[in-house]
């Protein structure tokens, strides 16, 4: 029986939006303090990433995380923003390893600086980060922030060693997308969990309910990598595969007799040596989205989805946890 039938209640993500609202305007403010730079244009760039319309799904995770325990914007809001924050510096990485020329619909720090400059303010962002989290004087929280960098980075390692390569297996799939982006969702449902001071086995299923919506998060993105047009996500389509990163929708075309054995070895040329030409790209990227396979990749983002709204059966029936419950399915249903 799915979550709305066994608990009944449900919101849609457009009300958890407006709810949370005001709460929001409070992380979005302490965000923007931590952008003043006094270097020529790098503080401008800055300021328009972190303004420029980011969801800010892992701060409203974390608000959510606390809402059914002791609810203390005074505590929450420096975590949330440092989160946030942690999350854009990995992006300002991000954009310089896969040279991507726009962010968020701007240019990326990386199409205007060399790469010394945007080095250093990645690493500033991450310093500034660890700075709000250490502003919780929670040494836990500390522990679990310090714990996301490091699987982002992993995750992150696991992606450059796996590039251009065809045989990449489930596993390793899995390892790359929760280091570089579930272990964030994650860690930033445990520190709401943490501040607002929720029983152990709580943080902990609100924990594991971080990461199996994170999961489904990138697995949609990786589909939405397939499916999107530059116009709606702010960044062009086919980067993963034109930089040789295998994703589920490209595992699952290149495993199952979904395509003919010649339209299997174009898609594997594309990823071993890099597309001939642009019509090369949109060639594989055809080639797959005609497959079937980004359904079947959406179908696992859904099952994790599922086992996130379990979790919540943990937790007391408040209605943070019917909000948890529709971030879980705005992350399978989003388009941006
Ligand atoms: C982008 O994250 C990077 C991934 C983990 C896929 P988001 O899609 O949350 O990016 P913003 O913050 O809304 O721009
Ligand atoms: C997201 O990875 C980056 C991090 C989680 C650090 P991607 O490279 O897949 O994300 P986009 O497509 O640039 O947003
Ligand atoms: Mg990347
Ligand atoms: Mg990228």
């Amino acid at each position: 029986m799915g979550y709305e039938a066994r608990f009944g209640g449900f919101l849609d993500f457009s009300t958890v939006l407006q709810r949370m609202r005001p709460d929001l305007q409070r992380v979005e403010d302490r965000l923007l303090a931590e952008t003043a730079l006094e270097f020529p244009l790098v503080g401008d760039i800055l300021r328009a990433l972190i303004v420029s319309g980011g969801k800010r799904l892992r701060p409203l995770l974390l608000l959510l995380a606390a809402k059914p325990f002791r609810y203390d914007l005074e505590r929450l809001v420096p975590a949330a923003a440092g989160i946030e924050l942690l999350h854009t510096a990995s992006l300002i990485h991000d954009d310089s390893i896969d040279g991507a020329s726009r962010r968020r619909g701007q240019p990326t720090l990386n199409a205007i600086f060399d790469s010394s400059i945007v080095i250093m303010v990645g690493d500033y962002m991450f310093a500034r980060s660890a700075m709000l989290a250490a502003s919780t004087m929670n040494p836990r929280v500390l522990a679990v922030f310090a714990r996301c960098l490091g699987s982002i980075c992993d995750g992150q390692l696991r992606e450059l060693f796996a590039s251009r390569r065809t045989d990449i297996s489930l596993d390793d799939y899995q390892r790359r997308i929760y280091g570089k982006t579930a272990s964030l969702f994650a860690g930033s449902a445990e520190i709401g969990a943490i501040l607002a001071e929720a029983p152990e086995d709580q943080i902990e299923a609100l924990r594991a309910f971080g990461s199996a919506m994170g999961m489904a998060f990138q697995i949609v993105d990786d589909v939405l990598d397939f499916r999107g047009s530059e116009d709606e996500l702010g960044k062009p389509a086919g980067q993963d595969l034109r930089q040789g990163t295998v994703t589920l929708p490209t595992m699952l075309f290149l495993a199952d007799g979904k395509a003919t054995r010649e339209e299997r070895e174009f898609v594997e040329e594309v990823i071993r040596y890099g597309p001939a030409d642009d019509a090369a790209l949109t060639t594989a990227v055809r080639l797959i989205r005609e497959s079937g396979a980004l359904e079947e990749a959406l179908a696992v983002a859904k099952s994790y989805v599922e086992e996130a709204k379990e979790l919540l059966a943990e937790l007391p029936p408040t209605e943070g946890r019917t909000m948890l419950a529709a971030l879980a399915d705005h992350a399978l249903g989003r388009r941006i």
